[in-house]
C-alpha cells in the first residue's frame, strides 16, 4: 500500500524519538523511576517509520513491544538518554522527546544494598540534567523539536513555560489524572501548544492517531525550513 502513497515530507529524513521512563539506581537492587509505559513514544516512532523516515528510537525500559524497522538504542538512566540523544542529533530533521526521564538521581549511589536503618541518609537525591535544555546547542538549527508535558490539572500554563525554557516548536500537553489519557492506556487527549501562540485541543483518540496528528504538524514545520 505504501508504494501507492505520495512521499511525505519525512520520507528519507532522520527523526529522533525518545520513549519510556528512565531508571536511576539507588543501590544494586533498587531504582527510582516513573509510570511511563513508552506507548506514546513508540507510536510516534512507528508512525514516522510508516512515513518513510529514518527513525532512531532512544528508549528507556518499555512496557510495550517495539515494531521492527526502527533503529533502537536502549538506555537506562537519564544521563545515558542525554548522551544517546546528543549523539543522534547531528543530521536530525526532528526530535520528539516523548520520554519521561527521571528528574532525580541518587546523590551517592550505594555500591552495596542500602539497609533499612540507613535509608534516611542513603536516599539523598539530586536533579538529573534536562535533556532538551542541555542538548539545545547540539540540535541542528532547522531541527523541528517537540516536547511533552504531562501534568495533573490544567497543563497549558506549565506547558507554555516548558516550551519557552526548552526551546521547542510545540509541546503536547495532557492531564495524567484524566480517564483515557496519561499512563499505560492506548488513548490520549492532548492539547498542542505552539511556539507561535496557537493552541489546539484534540479529541480523545488512540495514541496511534495522536502520533499521526503530531507528525502532520512536524511535517508542516519541516516543509517551511
Ligand atoms: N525532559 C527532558 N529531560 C529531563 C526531563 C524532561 O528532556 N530530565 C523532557 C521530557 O521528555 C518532555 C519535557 O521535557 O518532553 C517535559 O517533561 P516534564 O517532565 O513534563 O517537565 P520537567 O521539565 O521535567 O518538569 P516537572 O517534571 O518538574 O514538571
Ligand atoms: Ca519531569
Amino acid at each position: 500500500a505504501r508504494l501507492l502513497e505520495p512521499p511525505t515530507v519525512l520520507e528519507g529524513r532522520s527523526i529522533v524519538v525518545t520513549a519510556g521512563p528512565t531508571r536511576e539506581p539507588l543501590d544494586p537492587v533498587r531504582f527510582l523511576s516513573n509510570r511511563s509505559s513508552g506507548k506514546m513514544g513508540v507510536a510516534i516512532a512507528a508512525a514516522a517509520w510508516r512515513r518513510g523516515a529514518d527513525v532512531t528510537l532512544i528508549a528507556g525500559p518499555l512496557d510495550v513491544a517495539t515494531p521492527p524497522g526502527l533503529r533502537i538504542i536502549t538506555v537506562e538512566t537519564t544521563s545515558q538518554m542525554r548522551d544517546a540523544v546528543s549523539q543522534a542529533l547531528p543530521g536530525a530533521a526532528a526530535l520528539v522527546m516523548a520520554a519521561a526521564p527521571a528528574d532525580f538521581t541518587a546523590a551517592l549511589p550505594a555500591s552495596t544494598k542500602i539497609k533499612k536503618a540507613d535509608a534516611g541518609d542513603a536516599l539523598a537525591l539530586v536533579r538529573t540534567d534536562d535533556i532538551l535544555a542541555t542538548t539545545r546547542e547540539s540540535r541542528p538549527a532547522s531541527c523541528v523539536t517537540v516536547g511533552f508535558a504531562l501534568e495533573t490539572g490544567d497543563a497549558r500554563v506549565e506547558a507554555r513555560r516548558k516550551l519557552v525554557d526548552k526551546g521547542l516548536d510545540f509541546i503536547v500537553a495532557n492531564d495524567a489524572l484524566e480517564d483515557g489519557a496519561g499512563f499505560g492506556v492506548d488513548t490520549n487527549r492532548v492539547t498542542i501548544v505552539h511556539a507561535d501562540g496557537r493552541e489546539e485541543q484534540l479529541p480523545l483518540q488512540s495514541k496511534t492517531q495522536v502520533a499521526d496528528q503530531i507528525l502532520d504538524r512536524v511535517e508542516v514545520l519541516l516543509h517551511g525550513r
